[in-house]
């Protein structure tokens, strides 16, 4: 990464410039099809000092294409078609009681772990950004923790640069390969927690703190980052924010580390998110 004397600079300034309060990322603007210069500019800004901004419409009017208008806007235009995805690449995230969502957590109404999105996909087709719009809340629950990864990062440094050489290793984290009944639909992804943009030098971490499903490097140091990792994570006290989308609300991010409390649908409130991953980051001027 850069030197430390730029590094020390850096840190100081992500440092001061990350909000407090997650209130301070909330941005009003017309609607999803109706964003403002100046609004456009608050987002932007907001995210340059927490890689993440949380939007709240005006106009609650909301579809998967007004998703992906929303997001060009922000230079986000190469779409992650995973295997959830519908053929325009966005998501709905709903409970979904059958088919082939309805094994995944995400699609369910449980809790998520701390993660960033994609932490599966090869580094060809790396999630660098992330929308996720509220259509509808859930009669209950359905709450997100957010840190930005940088700040995770500058913390898990300070503590000891040691942790960080063993998250940029390679081999550090591996996903098994992803099978059902008819064979292999994804194969084993191996790759580092911690990675740079080889033009902008942008960190992007790439985690999970499943328990299944993950295979982490069989190395000391390995295994104290991650115990650091989830003691700031827990930190009540700590950087994280906490919020709960409302319907018409948004959060664009530059894949930021989140987790999810589980929540309880109601006959009225069935809780709906779409979700749009891009391989772009978010443009910051
Ligand atoms: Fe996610």
């Amino acid at each position: 990464m850069m030197n430390e004397a730029s590094y020390r600079q850096w840190r100081k300034s992500r440092l001061e410039s990350y909000p407090r309060r997650v209130e301070e990322l909330l941005v009003e603007i017309g609607g999803l099809r109706s964003v403002s210069e100046a609004e456009r500019a608050e987002i932007k800004a907001t995210c340059r000092r927490a890689n993440m901004a949380i939007y709240r419409c005006r106009d609650n009017f909301a579809d998967r294409a007004a998703v992906r208008k929303f997001a060009s806007g922000f230079g986000l235009t190469r779409l992650d078609h995973h295997l959830c995805a519908n053929d325009d690449g966005v998501s709905e995230l709903s409970v979904a009681p059958e088919g082939v969502r309805s094994g995944y957590v995400p699609y369910s109404n449980r809790s998520l772990s701390w993660h960033t999105d994609g932490y599966y996909n090869v580094k060809s087709q790396q999630v660098c950004a992330v929308v996720l719009h509220c259509v509808q809340t859930a009669e209950a629950g359905g709450q997100n923790a957010l840190l930005d990864a940088e700040i995770a990062y500058i913390l898990l440094r300070d503590r000891d640069p040691r942790l960080i050489t063993a998250l940029e290793h390679p081999e550090c984290m591996t996903i098994p390969a992803n099978t059902d009944a008819l064979g292999e639909i994804r194969p084993a992804v191996c790759g580092p927690v911690f990675s740079y943009a080889a033009d902008s030098g942008a960190i992007h971490m790439r985690f999970s703190a499943r328990k299944k499903n993950i295979r982490w490097r069989d190395d000391n140091m390995t295994r104290v980052a991650r115990a650091a990792l989830a003691e700031i994570l827990a930190d009540e006290n700590g950087p994280v924010l906490r919020y709960r989308l409302g319907p018409g609300e948004g959060l664009i991010a530059n894949n930021v580390l989140h987790n999810r409390t589980s929540f309880e649908d109601g006959s009225a409130h069935k809780r709906l998110l779409y979700r749009a991953r891009f391989f772009d980051r978010i443009e910051s001027s």
